[in-house]
């Protein structure tokens, strides 16, 4: 048995893993749902909805941009009554169950707008409460190993998990989702940075704690789990190279707690980062992100189809970008027929290479965790000019390459746990990863980059599928083994999320 899959997070993905004769059973009391709102009773506020609107001075500029790049990452974009006469707010970043249980915090190192301090984004107000009013950056560069993007910047954001939100539903599984939810956050930040000329830089190695005390979280309740150095692309000294984004934890031997109501929160202890006596993890934040998979199943036989196709174009200063993060929902049905082979290539592209979107005012890299550790494959039920089966995606190729032939309609129903979005979709697109090699890498940790590279991923086809007039959701809750069945992958592959698309 290898250190990997002696690890926590090894044993956390064993175990979180539904199985049709073992789904977690039990009803919902909604009465008993934690607030998916955080409150400050205290703090001064600082409106962001006023300048939602056009501005006409100057000096009012610098807060419409703020304002709108927070409001394009998680403001509440749709409104519903409830079966119970409740009214729902929707956010324009989904979440499984929609229980956001992601707040972000803004922290500034004191600007002619924003005096320094703590900052929380009021989501249901869109505005800033400052519930801290002291210096806080110089703490914010010790607990994230001096990364080179915070000696620049003057504004962070932390995103952070408030774990019963979500584990009040999926218990000990929530945390796949809360990783899957932020990784989504951090799509939308990207591509709202876009449009707002900031530049998002992500730093997941820090020192938990200190990060948790400096935001005064409740570490039992909440934990940070990216940080994001803004830089304004408007000042010169701001246009930053990319950093390093992905540090390890330690790595658990054998700590696996017998009950597995304490799963979630041992495996988010074990995946913190500790102060390094020997600065060697402040040497490591210089390193560069690392690229795109490489080719991992190049099989001798199957239909290959190319990828390449014009780019989708985002219109005249981003503006459907911005019709769709505001328009965006996650499909509750599927038409299930078959969508065309050009928009199927068009979301891998955007996806995939957005390198092909610099030139529309895209940034060309955008940062993630790791993306050479994930792998996607394509189950295809209803594509025109496209064999139904299973394909593996080459990114770095532009390839679909077949490696399954059958018609699997009835499997990806059933192993979406019946969902009918799995038996009418058109394509389901699954991220995997082989976790040990995973682990090797960055330990316990591993398991956070993973899932949030994999929302990142998620959210980007969720947006261009809406610019293509496609339904998308994404399916997190699904009987992991018979996923690798159907794809006919190893066991140590783990699957990580299904985004299924198809004609709404
Ligand atoms: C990680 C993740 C997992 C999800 N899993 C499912 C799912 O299994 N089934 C489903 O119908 N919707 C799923 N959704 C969609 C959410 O239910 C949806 O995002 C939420 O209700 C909010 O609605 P909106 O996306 O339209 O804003 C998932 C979304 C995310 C981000």
């Amino acid at each position: 048995m290898t250190e990997a899959s002696r690890s926590l997070a090894h044993h956390y993905h064993q175990r979180t893993k539904y199985f049709p004769d073992a789904l977690p059973r039990g009803t919902l009391n909604w009465a008993e749902q934690p607030d998916v709102y955080k409150h400050y009773p205290l703090g001064s506020r600082f409106d962001l909805q006023g300048y939602l609107r056009p501005v006409e001075q100057a000096s009012d500029h610098w807060w419409q941009r703020l304002s709108q790049f927070l409001f394009h990452s998680y403001g509440l974009t749709a409104k519903f009554t409830s079966t119970t006469g409740e009214t729902v707010y929707l956010r324009s970043a989904p979440s499984a169950g929609a229980l956001y249980p992601a707040e972000i915090y803004l922290i500034s190192r004191g600007t002619s707008h924003l005096p320094a301090g703590l900052y929380n984004y009021q989501v249901k107000t869109h505005s800033l409460v400052r519930f801290w009013d002291d210096h806080p950056w110089q703490r914010l560069q010790e607990a994230c190993f001096w990364h080179p993007a915070l000696e620049h910047t003057h504004l962070a954001l932390v995103t952070s998990v408030i774990f019963q939100r979500s584990a009040w539903r999926y218990q000990a599984r929530a945390y796949r989702r809360v990783c899957l939810d932020t990784g989504h956050l951090l799509g939308n930040i990207d591509l709202a940075a876009s449009l707002c000329d900031y530049r998002p830089h992500l730093i997941g190695g820090f020192v938990d704690d200190a990060v948790n005390d400096l935001l005064y979280l409740n570490a039992e309740e909440e934990g940070a789990i990216a940080v994001l150095a803004l830089a304004d692309l408007l000042q010169v000294e701001q246009n930053l190279p990319r950093g390093c984004t992905a540090l390890p934890s330690a790595l658990s031997i054998e700590t696996v707690p017998a009950d597995d109501e304490q799963l979630l929160e041992a495996l988010h202890q074990v995946s913190k980062i500790t102060p390094q006596p020997d600065k060697s993890l402040e040497q490591a934040q210089l390193d560069h992100p690392r690229q795109l998979a490489g080719s991992q199943y190049a099989f001798p036989f199957g239909n290959n189809a190319s990828t390449k196709v014009t780019a989708i174009s985002w219109g005249e200063g981003l503006e459907y970008l911005t019709k769709a993060m505001l328009h965006r929902r996650s499909t509750r049905r599927y038409r299930g027929a078959a969508m065309s082979l050009d928009p199927l290539r068009q979301l891998l592209d955007f996806t995939y290479h957005p390198e092909n979107y610099s030139d529309q005012g895209f940034d060309a890299q955008p940062d993630y965790f790791d993306l050479s550790l994930i792998q996607t494959f394509i189950v295809v039920l209803g594509v025109n000019s496209l064999d139904t089966g299973c394909y593996y995606y080459d990114p770095a190729a532009t390839t679909l390459r077949q490696v399954r032939f059958k018609h699997f309609r009835r499997e990806l129903h059933h192993l979406c746990l019946g969902q009918n979005l799995g038996r009418d979709a058109s394509v389901a697109i699954i991220h995997t990863a082989n976790l040990k090699r995973a682990i090797e890498r960055y330990c316990d940790r591993a398991y956070r980059y993973l899932h949030m590279d994999a929302g990142h991923l998620g959210q980007r086809l969720n947006l261009a599928a809406t610019r293509l007039g496609l339904g998308v959701s994404g399916i997190a809750g699904f009987f992991d083994d018979q996923v690798n069945d159907v794809l006919g992958i190893p066991e140590d592959e783990a699957v990580l999320y299904i985004t299924t698309i198809g004609v709404p």
